[in-house]
């Protein structure tokens, strides 16, 4: 089992965090193209604006910092903000860097960020795309429940997969 560094936090996200968030740590893992809906770098500032807004209306927002340096992220937001039957769910999403990967990070993040949902929202939801097995044991191990799957709905350069729909209810 490899060993994560002592000076990695985990913490609420702070509005300074947010220029390393996005380039040092959303970007290249957008730029992976595997694990997440957007396949490409997004503008700094249209990145920047969106966890700004998020972090200032209150939804809970945490990063995992090796130093300054922001190296992983957890975040919910509303699932529907416009329809009122749907005010007790949230989604969630989360991603490490590699090199911080594989080394329960991921759990950390993950836990805390369920906590600070609970008393709040009733109802975690994400997905999560069948090739992606650490994400889904992840989820899984967590309490989350597999609700539905979209069979093929990702496809990249010819290659497919399900997107698992999974939700926690708190
Ligand atoms: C998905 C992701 C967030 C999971 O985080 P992670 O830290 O890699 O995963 P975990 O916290 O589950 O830890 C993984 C392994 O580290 C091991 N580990 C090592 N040291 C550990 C420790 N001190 N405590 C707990 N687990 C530890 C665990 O045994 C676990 O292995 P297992 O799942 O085979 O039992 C991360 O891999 C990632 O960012 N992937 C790319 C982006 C992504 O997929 N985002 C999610 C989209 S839905």
């Amino acid at each position: 089992m490899s060993h994560i560094k002592d000076s990695i936090n985990i913490r609420p996200t702070r509005l300074s965090d947010i220029p390393s968030l996005v380039t040092d740590c959303l970007n290249p893992v957008f730029l992976e193209r595997q694990y997440l809906a957007i396949t490409e770098a997004i503008p700094v500032s249209e990145a920047m604006a969106y966890h700004a807004a998020s972090i200032t209306s209150g939804n809970p927002h945490f990063v995992a910092v090796d130093g300054e340096r922001v190296v992983g992220i957890c975040d919910v937001h509303p699932t529907a903000t416009r329809i009122a039957a749907q005010q007790h769910n949230v989604t969630l999403g989360m991603l490490l860097l590699p090199d911080y990967r594989g080394k329960g990070l991921g759990e950390r993040l993950l836990k805390t960020t369920i906590d600070a949902c609970r008393g709040k929202w009733e109802r975690i939801e994400l997905g999560v795309y069948s090739h992606n097995e650490r994400a889904h044991k992840l989820y899984s191990r967590n309490g989350f429940i597999e609700e539905g799957r979209r069979r093929k709905a990702w496809k990249l350069d010819g290659v497919t997969s399900d997107i698992i729909d999974m939700a926690l209810h708190l």
